[in-house]
């Protein structure tokens, strides 16, 4: 691929942008300098078997024929492109994974921290948001009442939420102290571990989710902070059979 269609595909602007950086000699590739807009690069295949690794302006990047992304979310950020109340989780980012057209993976509620996926790639937001696909999220709530085993208990029993008859229930719910669990959902309602427990008599007064399948949110990223997923993390969002199976043990 030309670099400057590299360039352009990674989110750095028009073609005519990414031109001008480059024969402005703004961009390096694999460690040195290229000037040539024209020149050719191999982004995948045996030839190149790691990313390409190239800057720009002094910034280090990967090239990414698609994007897949983990975030570390701090409260105050809403997952919503046209946030109403607080900043988009989206200006944690950098300007070419927006231009590129990044977006959160379903969404965490402004005051949720945790582990927020991100991507490019609408089959895969499609595939990890479906309820078909059922990929367990674990959440770890603190309460503002004593848990107790009938709220467990109810919890994974199900409970019905106003908007729908049908009954929602936990994959599994480990009580963690007097006043904490961990909630594995394999549906995405909206405010549905707040529901959850306000319908079991309790109040969610912290929540912070910790895994998507069997993929954690690493001690190492701090919130706020970002990282590219790899195919390790990616295989490890992939439910081997479904979720009901599990739940069903
Ligand atoms: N359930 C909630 O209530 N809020 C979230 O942010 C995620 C799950």
């Amino acid at each position: 691929m030309k670099l400057e269609q590299i360039l352009f595909s990674q989110g750095f602007g028009t073609r005519r942008a990414c031109r001008a950086l480059i024969l402005a000699g703004e961009v390096t590739v694999a460690g040195a300098l290229c000037d040539d807009p024209d020149m050719p690069f191999a982004v995948d295949g045996p030839a190149c078997p790691k990313p390409l690794a190239f800057t720009v302006e002094g910034v280090a990047w990967q090239y990414h024929a698609r994007a897949y992304l983990m975030l570390h979310k701090p409260a105050g950020y809403e997952c919503s492109q046209k946030p109403r109340h607080h900043p988009s989780v989206l200006s944690l980012l950098p300007a070419p994974l927006r231009e590129r057209g990044v977006q959160p993976v379903g969404r965490l509620d402004e005051d949720t921290t945790g582990l927020l996926l991100l991507s490019d790639d609408g089959q895969f937001i499609h595939r990890m948001t479906s309820p078909r696909h059922e990929v367990p999220k674990r959440y770890e709530v603190v309460t503002a009442e004593p848990v107790t085993a009938g709220q467990t208990a109810a919890l994974l029993a199900g409970v019905v939420l106003e908007d729908d008859p049908a009954p929602v229930r936990a994959l599994a719910c480990e009580p963690g102290g007097s006043h904490a669990l961990a909630l594995t959902l394999t549906s995405g309602k909206y405010h549905q571990v707040k529901r959850m427990l306000a319908a079991v008599g309790n109040h969610v007064v912290r929540l912070h989710r910790s895994r998507m399948g069997a993929l954690a949110l690493p001690a190492t990223l701090a919130e706020g902070q970002w990282r590219w997923l790899e195919p390790d993390d990616l295989a490890q969002l992939v439910v081997v059979g479904p979720a009901s199976a599990l739940r069903d043990q």
